[in-house]
């Protein structure tokens, strides 16, 4: 099968458009409140027994490469385990990405890792200016991931999320620009 997507290898990961044969690690993993409370309210909770497969059939396939761009992460270790995805989109909502890791991989740095690549790919292959991305506020793991990246906390706003405490986003600006400096900055550590 020809790929919509470039994928990509970092020191731990592979990252790599979705297939099919991902959805039963992809329920496995995203399936959980843990993980699905922190997401915008236009999740469904109770989550559908199709939801995964909705949303592979009439998101990921038809934008796939297009205005979209789904990686699925899977560990170099174990490499046909699907463990998260990062979702990138054109038209921001604000914000142009989301992104989950199944939650016995979080603390491990994966996801730090894994959106390294994208960020690279948007700004110099896919020609965004600056990305805008989001998180609950108080949703910190969320957040440390976009500060590590060089991304700048630009507004608080009201936004609804499928944990009903949640009521406010963060909403981060990471310019072309800052971005540059942020990796030469790192460079230099
Ligand atoms: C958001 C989410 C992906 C973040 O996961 P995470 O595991 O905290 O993030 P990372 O994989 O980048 O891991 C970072 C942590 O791993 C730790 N770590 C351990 N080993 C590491 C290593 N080898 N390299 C780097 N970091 C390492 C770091 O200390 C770091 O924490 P810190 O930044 O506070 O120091 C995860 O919490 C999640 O899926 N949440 C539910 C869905 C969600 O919130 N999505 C985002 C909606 S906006």
């Amino acid at each position: 099968m020809t790929e919509k997507i470039p994928s990509f290898q970092t020191e731990r990961l592979i990252l790599k458009e979705i297939q099919v044969s991902d959805l039963p690690s992809y329920k496995k993993y995203f399936v959980n409140y843990a993980v699905i409370s922190q997401l915008s309210a236009s999740v469904p909770w109770p989550y559908p027994a199709d939801g995964v497969e909705w949303f592979f059939n009439n998101v990921i396939l038809p934008k796939q490469g297009n205005d979209r761009w789904v990686w699925g992460i899977h560990l170099k270790d174990n490499p046909n385990e699907l463990i998260g995805a990062v979702d990138l989109w054109r038209q921001g909502t604000p914000e142009h990405r989301g992104f989950w890791l199944g939650e016995e991989f979080w603390g491990k740095g994966y996801m730090t890792e894994a959106v390294e690549p994208i960020t690279e790919y948007a700004f110099n292959e896919l020609g965004f200016d600056e990305l805008i991305f989001s998180n609950a506020l108080g949703n910190t793991k969320s957040r440390r991931v976009k500060e590590k990246a060089g991304a700048t906390m630009i507004e608080i706003r009201p936004c609804l999320f499928v944990d009903p405490v949640l009521t406010q986003a963060e909403t981060w600006q990471l310019t072309k620009e800052n971005w540059l400096i942020h990796k030469s900055l790192l460079l230099f550590k």
